[in-house]
């Protein structure tokens, strides 16, 4: 099983990755950490705490990150999530709390104790990494993988017109990650993929209705706003699952079936902002990302489904 460290803004669709990281039998959670975006940081790790214990997993420790974005308000994502994250489902609280430890300490402290093993996935705003990296330049290197929910490589945007929201939310954390990184240590799976390829039409949701069990039913029932975001905003025929794919991805590195290494910048300024700056002159620099650009549709499925079923 894959060790894995994950740092979400948990909402919807974090939850359903986190059922695929902690319970679909390829992954070994070790922490999670948590990040203001989706939600406010207190209702993000509320919302992890009870993904872990729907996944059985209420043993993994989880460590509250930063609050805000570096220099940035907040700007949540509740209309598209729900006001808790989860759908507005009033679901009871968890039995567990979080850890004391700050989640960059042990963004930082954890590949130190097992330099190469560890897997990184990020499912949010990349503001705990950022962080960390300000600390540790070479932190990157320290993981096996870092694979990073972020961007839209096609410039088709879900929180503006040209860019994706947890780049958009904090785009100088995410062009510190950029800056950092190299195409064999980072990969980013944008929202491109997502919409692409990880669209749960209603034959899909029948199907995880259908199969009935806590998780399968939870995981349906926490995208329930999303699917209304999707119906009146992004025109997609049913929730889409952008965190699961990504940590689909980072489980089963072969679901990936088109990638590609650039150099990839960030955008700032206004108009523009969280859009990706990707150069793929002769003359551009060096490629620092490798971003994933299509995923095999059914195989992500399957996953999902098999996860949700439990073991036979
Ligand atoms: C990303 O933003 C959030 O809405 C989702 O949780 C995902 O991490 C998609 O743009
Ligand atoms: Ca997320």
């Amino acid at each position: 099983m894959l060790p894995l460290i994950v740092d979400t803004d948990t909402g919807s669709d974090d939850a359903v990755a986190l059922l695929l990281a902690a319970a679909s039998g390829l992954g070994d959670v070790r922490a999670v950490t948590t990040v203001a975006g989706n939600v406010p940081l207190a209702t993000a790790t509320r919302n992890a705490l009870i993904s872990l214990q729907t996944a059985g997993r209420p043993d993994v420790p989880v460590h509250e990150g930063c609050e805000s974005p570096m220099t940035r308000a907040l700007s949540t994502a509740q209309h598209v999530h729900g006001q808790d994250g989860m759908g507005d489902l009033d679901l009871p609280d968890p039995l567990g709390a979080a850890e004391r430890e700050h989640a960059v300490d042990v963004l930082l402290a954890a590949p130190r104790r097992l330099p190469g093993e560890l897997t990184l996935v990020t499912l949010g705003p990349l503001t705990n990494l950022a962080a960390a990296l300000l600390r540790d330049r070479d932190l990157l290197r320290r993981y096996r993988h870092v694979y990073c929910m972020a961007g839209a490589a096609d410039l088709w945007g879900n929180v503006s017109a040209t860019a994706e929201f947890n780049v958009w939310v904090d785009p100088e954390a995410a062009r510190v990650v950029l800056q950092a990184a190299t195409p064999d240590q980072v990969t980013w799976i944008g929202w491109d993929v997502s919409r692409r390829d990880a669209v749960m039409t209603p034959a899909d949701q029948l199907r995880l209705e259908r199969i009935g069990t806590p998780m399968a039913t939870f995981a349906h029932r926490v995208n329930r706003t999303v699917a209304e975001w999707a119906r009146d905003v992004t025109g997609l025929s049913g929730y889409d699952l952008p965190d699961p794919v990504a940590m689909a991805v980072a489980l089963r590195p072969e679901l990936a079936v088109e990638r590609e290494r650039a150099y990839v910048d960030v955008a700032l300024g206004d108009e523009a902002r969280g859009q990706l700056i990707i150069d793929r002159r002769r003359s551009a620099p060096a490629p620092n990302l490798t971003l994933v650009r299509r995923v095999d549709e059914t195989a992500f499925k399957q996953l999902l489904f098999d996860t949700c079923e439990g073991p036979r």
